[in-house]
């Protein structure tokens, strides 16, 4: 009998590496999930939400690190080495105990949301705590990565990238070649990979037609988006990123090049979003739609909310949002948020209470 291969590796055929044993959990194969509310206020014909959420360690790092850890165990490495924000390192924690490899995680001190540092340590990476933002982290797993010891596993890595555009080919199963995609960019990895599986499609003679690919930062963290919008050719880098979403906080994107050609090429543009609208977005996503986004995840919903308002759509298009990461993973950003407050009832005249707040007398 043949075995069915699970997640990434049903696209195996499409995938540069050649493995009959795959570090594998059912990656990818997330739900695409129609928004027919919010498409009527935003006036597009179509709007999809991609839930990356969905994937086993609740972020879209799970495509690129089941690939990226299949490899580092193929070419006998001891052990995997990570700088992140907090995703990348849950992911590579997770896939690196299945494959019984050593992880050294450096993540930034303080800035890295409650689930994905409980992840790391749940599945027992050894972290490097680092004074200092994740571009410092990552220029440190750079060096470490120069040992044969360490196989790295940031976005610099091209066979992350190539896991992640398989978001691209379930897109394309789903419902074909969307008019536009909205992707939250932080390191600008992914929203390069998706345009990679996209233009492999077209090349392969699958598809005949592109998407427009639209990057989303935060306002804080937005070298990038900021460059593009004022006609630069190149970002304009910073070395204090801030935003809410920890996720995105990143002032040197090492990928931006790609993301800069993927943007351009398709005719897509790059965007900014403050962190209310952010939250806003976030909000929006849990109470309207039942979608549970992370900050950063429901950064791409923020960005297509302000280019509508801009007059950026015709009302006729099919638009896809990539929400990137699990809301489980940053429970602060809901429990500590003055928009999302508790709305508890005591346990005094609880039924009468009860009773008040649902036919509205209170
Ligand atoms: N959304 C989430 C939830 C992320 O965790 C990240 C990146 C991004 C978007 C941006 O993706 O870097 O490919 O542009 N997180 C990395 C990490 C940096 O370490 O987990 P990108």
């Amino acid at each position: 009998r043949r075995s069915r291969m699970m997640g990434i590796w049903r696209f195996k055929e499409l995938l540069p590496l050649k493995t009959e044993r795959p570090v594998t959990m059912g990656e990818g194969s997330t739900p695409l999930i129609r928004l027919e509310k919010l498409e009527k206020i935003i006036g597009v014909r179509r709007l999809y939400v991609k839930f990356e959420g969905a994937n086993p360690t609740g972020s879209f790092k799970d495509r690129g690190m089941s690939l990226a850890i299949t490899l580092a165990r193929e070419v006998g490495s001891k052990a995997v080495v990570a700088a992140s924000t907090g995703n990348t390192a849950a992911s590579a924690a997770a896939y690196a105990a299945r494959a019984g490899l050593k992880t050294f995680l450096l993540l930034p001190r303080g800035k890295v949301a409650l689930g994905k540092l409980a992840q790391s340590i749940m599945h027992g990476a050894i972290i490097v705590e680092i004074e200092g933002n994740f571009d410092l982290a990552l220029d440190t797993a750079k060096e470490l990565a120069k040992r044969d010891e360490f196989y790295p596993l940031n976005s610099f890595n091209p066979w992350r990238l190539e896991g992640q555009k398989t978001l691209g080919f379930e897109l394309f199963e789903d419902i074909g070649v969307p008019d536009h995609i909205f992707v939250p960019v932080g390191n600008a990895g992914n929203i390069s990979a998706i345009w990679k599986g996209f233009k492999e499609l077209k090349r392969w003679g699958y598809s005949d037609s592109l998407p427009k690919m639209n990057g989303i930062q935060a306002e804080g963290a937005s070298p990038i988006a900021s460059a593009f919008k004022a006609g630069l050719r190149a970002p304009l880098f910073t070395d204090s990123p801030e935003t809410v979403a920890t996720a995105i906080r990143i002032g040197k994107p090492v990928n931006w090049l790609k993301a800069w050609k993927a943007v351009t090429e398709s005719g897509g543009t790059f965007e900014s979003v403050t962190d209310s609208e952010i939250l806003r977005a976030q909000r929006l996503l849990a109470r309207e739609e039942g979608i549970a986004a992370e900050p950063a995840g429901a950064a791409s919903v923020a960005g297509l909310i302000k280019l509508a308002s801009q007059g950026y759509f015709n009302g006729d298009e099919t638009v896809v949002a990539v929400v990137t990461g699990h809301g489980l993973k940053d429970p602060d950003s809901a429990r500590f948020h003055p928009t999302m407050r508790l709305r508890a009832i005591s346990m005094d005249d609880a039924i009468e209470k009860v009773m008040e707040v649902l036919e509205g007398r209170s």
